[in-house]
């Protein structure tokens, strides 16, 4: 799918970008950071002397908020809309980049009335609402470290996330709106902070559902009595380029989350550069919509931070894709006229299942840009999205990244890439990826799903600089593979095709993709031996058409639990969604005699992935016992 000469025309990248990225790196990045408001120079562009602990915009100082907000008021833009609020039970509020000023330089104030300091961390645990945004920028204002913490984990979840940042506050809501009806959310924070010391000092509460809740008095404050009554001025600092912006917990291989950690000047330039290019962002004309939760880093990434500093009028929507029915984002995007649609191939499938007369009856031809993001998109629902929501000719840019990442790292640039159905390209202008084999040889380019190792083989702004309270954990997962040559390991398979463009295969660790979510399969399994009746788990990833990939378990019970079939089934998969989060639930749980292991003892979950899916197991000569398997399949069927 070539570009249309009319969008070529007008892009907002051009092609001489790979060559001037490619000629002089730094130079290149040094031209995306002047894109920011610096208030003092840097003098070096990249520090990357001690590997893999990189400074990016060295002595440079400035501030995220004031780069948000700040500066669109001064040039006089104060009266554009920054966000057009739609909470879930049909309410509406446009908010400018004067008020959205206002309320954070609020919040900043009472803060640090609250003596809040820089470097203290703040836990944010709130639906998608106006106020949402606005903490994680009064946070940044100040220079406060923020850990958002999707509204959808559990207490047990937040309360480990908690402890390891060490926040000092927790910014909630009373409630949530899903599917027409308030579910508590604060006392979830109540549960999280029941019992066992902790360093929370404060919580903030924003009321959105209106339900009663407990309350502690001194501790628990409401956000209408505080923040709102606060003076409206606030004189924002600056910050070193490498002073921590935020801690956001992702899936790893083993069951504790990693708090990826980011900073400041690297982060910014990278995300509004992305931002700009990759979406083709022009701040006069444009009603962009990304569908994200600021649970994750689409949200903070292209949600708060690159979009704001590039003064973008955007849709924030609080609720569900089928509430009050399945025509809510058409409708949405029909109402404010969207002209870019950012959102991921879990959606894009089940938009499929829905049909196409759905998105048929609305008028669409506000889009003129679609994007995809979070795990591999099929080429089916690729031309399903650009027949359908595109016209048959809006480009789709299928943008690869990570938490880790920051930002969007491999992209094709609207109105120059010819698209492909399923491939992701070419790494962006600044960017360098390879694909290698284990060894770190370059894998030749190959049509057959052929799998190579994806390594990021120089570093970038918005690379993490660290996990949070683990260094070794940081050196471990990311850069121990590939140690010799000094590449960045980004867990995924990956291929170069015949042409030269780069396909993702997915992971290839154990970390699990369940509608763009990521889960590790140790998570699950220690939530399912957290059960009395689970001796030993097993977990693994199936495909599924929807989802992408579903959770399948096998379990072992311990001798004096009886097998009740689904009773207990039910009550695992209760197990786990209440420990994690409903996005973790199973779709199906196995109750088996015995599990397949290595004579060493290692689960062969490759074997258990080709029971999941209906496969005749692969290479069974290393099985300790291989009638095993005999005995799972009778036993799953
Ligand atoms: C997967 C989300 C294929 C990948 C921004 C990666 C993708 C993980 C794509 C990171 C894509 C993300 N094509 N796979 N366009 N985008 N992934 O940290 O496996 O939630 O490693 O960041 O999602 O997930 P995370």
């Amino acid at each position: 799918f070539p570009p249309s000469a009319e969008f070529a025309a007008a892009a907002n990248a051009d092609a001489s970008l790979y060559q001037r990225a490619a000629q002089d790196r730094e130079a290149f990045w040094a031209e995306q950071a002047a894109r920011l408001h610096w208030h003092h120079p840097f003098h070096q562009v990249l520090d990357w002397s001690q590997p893999p602990i990189a400074k990016w915009f060295v002595g440079g100082t400035l501030n995220i908020a004031y780069n948000c907000l700040d500066r669109h008021v001064l040039d006089g833009h104060g009266d554009q809309i920054a966000i057009h609020f739609e909470g879930e039970p049909g309410d509406t509020r446009a908010i400018t980049y004067r008020q959205l000023l206002t309320e954070t330089s609020q919040a900043a104030n009472y803060l640090t009335e609250l003596g809040l300091q820089p470097g203290d961390r703040v836990a944010i645990y709130m639906p998608m609402i106006p106020e949402a945004v606005i903490a994680m920028l009064a946070c940044a204002r100040l220079g406060l470290t923020h850990s958002v913490v999707f509204a959808g984990f559990s207490p047990t979840a937040l309360r480990q996330r908690i402890d390891d940042a060490g926040a000092r506050l927790v910014i909630t809501t009373d409630g949530q709106w899903r599917r027409g009806k308030p579910h508590p959310l604060k006392t979830a924070v109540d549960e999280a902070l029941h019992h066992t010391p902790h360093t929370v000092e404060h919580v903030l509460v924003v009321r959105r559902t209106g339900t009663d809740i407990p309350w502690t008095p001194h501790r628990d404050l409401w956000w209408h009595d505080t923040i709102t009554h606060a003076p409206t001025h606030h004189q924002p600092q600056p910050f070193d380029a490498e002073h921590p912006l935020f801690i956001l917990y992702t899936s790893g291989t083993t069951g504790k989350p990693k708090g990826i950690l980011h900073t400041t000047g690297g982060y910014l330039t990278q995300t509004a550069y992305t931002h700009h290019t990759v979406f083709d962002h022009k701040p006069d004309h444009d009603i962009y919509w990304c569908t994200a939760d600021i649970g994750w880093i689409t949200g903070h990434s292209y949600i708060v931070y690159g979009p704001l500093a590039n003064r973008t009028t955007q849709i924030l929507y609080e609720g569900t894709p089928n509430h009050p029915d399945e025509h809510r984002h058409w409708q949405i995007i029909e109402k404010y006229g969207v002209t870019i649609y950012y959102t991921a191939p879990t959606l894009i499938r089940t938009f499929m299942k829905w049909g196409k007369h759905i998105p048929a009856a609305h008028n669409l031809t506000s889009i003129r840009l679609l994007g995809s993001v979070g795990e591999p998109i099929n080429p089916e629902a690729w031309r399903w999205y650009h027949e359908n929501i595109g016209a048959n000719k809006t480009p789709i840019v299928d943008t690869w990244w990570q938490t880790e990442t920051g930002a969007i790292m491999i992209s094709p640039l609207p109105g120059i890439t010819t698209t492909k159905p399923g491939a992701a390209m070419t790494p962006l202008p600044g960017i360098s990826a390879q694909i290698v084999d284990e060894q770190g040889n370059p894998t030749p380019p190959t049509n057959t799903d052929t799998t190579g190792y994806l390594v990021l083989d120089q570093p970038w702004p918005a690379m993490l600089r660290g996990i949070w309270n683990d260094p070794q954990r940081y050196q471990d997962t990311y850069w121990h593979q590939y140690r010799e040559h000094g590449w960045y390991f980004a867990g995924d398979g990956a291929k170069l095709d015949t042409d030269g463009d780069l396909w993702i295969l997915g992971r290839i660790d154990d970390v699990m993709n369940i509608s763009g979510h990521r889960i590790s399969t140790a998570e699950v399994e220690s939530a399912l031996v957290g059960h009395h009746g689970v001796a030993e788990a097993a977990v693994v990833a199936a495909h599924d058409t929807t989802t992408g990939q579903a959770i399948v378990a096998f379990v072992i019970l311990t001798t004096d639990t009886p097998n009740t079939g689904d009773t207990l089934t039910n009550e695992l998969k209760t197990q786990v969604a209440t420990h994690i989060s409903p996005i973790a639930r199973p779709r199906e749980i196995h109750i088996v005699p015995e599990l397949p292991k290595t004579r060493s003892g290692k689960i062969m979950r490759r074997l258990l992935r080709d029971i999941a899916e209906g496969r005749q197991p692969g290479d069974t000569s290393t099985l300790l016992d291989p009638t095993i398997l005999t005995t799972i399949h009778t036993n799953k069927t």
